[in-house]
């Protein structure tokens, strides 16, 4: 990693308070912010969080749900294991069928919300990079679908570009609510906002 951006990364503010706090990624902030303002996640829910390494946005979601909830981390890559008995995690890769399969033999019942930070990997390419954001979190609306309670809730990072609408259009038809935020903790000068939408329709 260059050694300006590693620089870079230590005077930042979330960066820090992550490591003070022991969070995995300065990540968790953007979802403790989104949470605290439309409360789609509370005490007691079903969380899966789709593109969940290295555990930050778990770490804040079990937080929040705290010890009757559960939350399912799924990534492609493997999470270090947590020790709380209500965070499970597996190897998944969103873009397979299996995927939903294994989500929903893991999870005590429906989900009351999913969550994605899924994110390619970056090319430099902004259209490229752009769609295939917008595809997996396609792929990500998809698994929400299948494995949400009715009226349960749905949060996505998405990177703003020409088929972004598109996509917040599919949201609407699906939930009743729908949000487009960009939390503090996300960096002013990234592409990256989160689609939220509250309360699947029946
Ligand atoms: C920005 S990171 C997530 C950070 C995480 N929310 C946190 O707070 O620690 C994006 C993650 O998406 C994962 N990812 C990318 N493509 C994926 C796919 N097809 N299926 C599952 N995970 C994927 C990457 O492996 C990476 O860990």
């Amino acid at each position: 990693m260059p050694k300006a951006w590693i620089q870079k990364r230590k005077r930042d503010y979330y960066y820090r308070k992550a490591k003070e706090e022991k969070y995995r990624s300065r990540a968790a902030y953007k979802l403790f912010q989104a949470v605290e303002k439309y409360r789609f996640i509370k005490e007691g829910d079903v969380v899966v969080d789709l593109g969940a390494a290295p555990g930050g946005w778990i770490q804040a979601a079990r937080k929040i749900v705290g010890t009757a909830g559960f939350v399912l981390g799924v990534d492609i890559k493997p999470i270090e294991p947590f020790s709380e008995k209500n965070i499970k995690t597996i190897i998944g890769d969103i873009t397979e069928p299996d995927t939903t399969k294994q989500i929903l033999e893991m999870l005590p019942r429906k989900a009351d919300a999913v969550i994605s930070d899924v994110s390619p990997n970056i090319s430099g390419v902004w259209e490229l990079d752009h769609a295939r954001q917008i595809d997996l979190a396609q792929r990500a609306l998809e698994i929400a679908l299948e494995t949400l309670n009715p009226s349960g809730n749905f949060f996505v990072k998405v990177f703003q570009g020409e088929m972004l609408n598109d996509f917040i259009s599919m949201v609407k038809r699906h939930f009743e609510d729908v949000k487009i935020i960009k939390p503090k903790a996300s960096m002013a000068k990234s592409s990256e906002i989160f689609i939220l939408g509250m309360h699947l329709k029946g």
